[in-house]
């Protein structure tokens, strides 16, 4: 009898863990949604300033954009980049040098509720410069030149995730401005630990 009675509320602690999980999988995958809504709606009101060598992506330039990434990141996820290059074109930012793409930059927006209200801020989700061309201050325009622009648009604040052991990039977000925050896990990707930097503009 016991032993039945344990069974029971063994099966219906499963049974609420199991709806709580998926619960918690729902709320996560609304919240995404309307981050991506909100995200997008903004994007599309976008104001752009006048660059030099910086412009957004077109169509053409995707093929070169998604070879660098290839070359800058052993596991890049292309089919990302191809997404932004469809739905944030203005803030998907290429560095063209005597006609040659020699970097790029893409960042996504994340609206968020805070005590200080409604906040804008924008997360940079790719940076790469071409091999060949790195240590010429390509990376550093890029960045300089689009967080300009995320100042013209009301951004609060520009966040990144970088591997621990990416030095380069790590020298290149300190330059900057940014600080580190956090360590966290499973961002940059499966087990690899990352800092999550942060730039403050308002
Ligand atoms: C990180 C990366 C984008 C830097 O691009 P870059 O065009 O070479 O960078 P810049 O020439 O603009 O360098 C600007 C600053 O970054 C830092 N930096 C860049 N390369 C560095 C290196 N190899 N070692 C140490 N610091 C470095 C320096 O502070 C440099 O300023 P300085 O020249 O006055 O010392 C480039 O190495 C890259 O594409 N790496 C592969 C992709 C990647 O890791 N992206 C970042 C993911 S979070």
């Amino acid at each position: 009898m016991i032993y039945y009675q344990w069974s029971c509320l063994k099966v219906t602690f499963m049974g609420i863990t199991k709806l709580h999980t998926r619960s918690v999988g729902y709320l996560m995958s609304f919240k995404k949604l309307l981050r991506d809504i909100t995200g997008n709606l903004l994007v599309r009101k976008w104001k752009s300033i006048e660059k030099e060598d910086i412009v957004s992506i077109e169509d053409s330039m995707l093929p070169e954009v998604l070879r660098i990434q290839a070359e800058g990141f052993k596991d890049g996820c292309p089919e990302k980049l191809i997404r932004y290059s469809k739905n944030s074109k203005n803030i998907f930012y290429v560095m063209e040098r005597r006609n040659k793409i020699v970097g790029y930059c893409v960042y996504y927006l994340k609206p968020s509720l805070s005590l200080k209200g409604f906040e804008k801020k924008s997360v940079v989700s790719s940076i790469a410069t071409i091999r060949s061309f790195r240590g010429k201050g390509f990376a550093e325009k890029l960045l300089r030149s689009s967080i300009e622009e995320m100042k013209v648009n009301g951004i609060s604040s520009v966040l990144l995730y970088v591997n621990v052991n990416n030095l380069p990039a790590i020298q290149l977000y300190k330059k900057i401005g940014f600080r580190k925050i956090k360590q966290v896990k499973n961002i940059c990707g499966q087990k690899e630990r990352c800092y999550e930097m942060e730039l403050r503009l308002a």
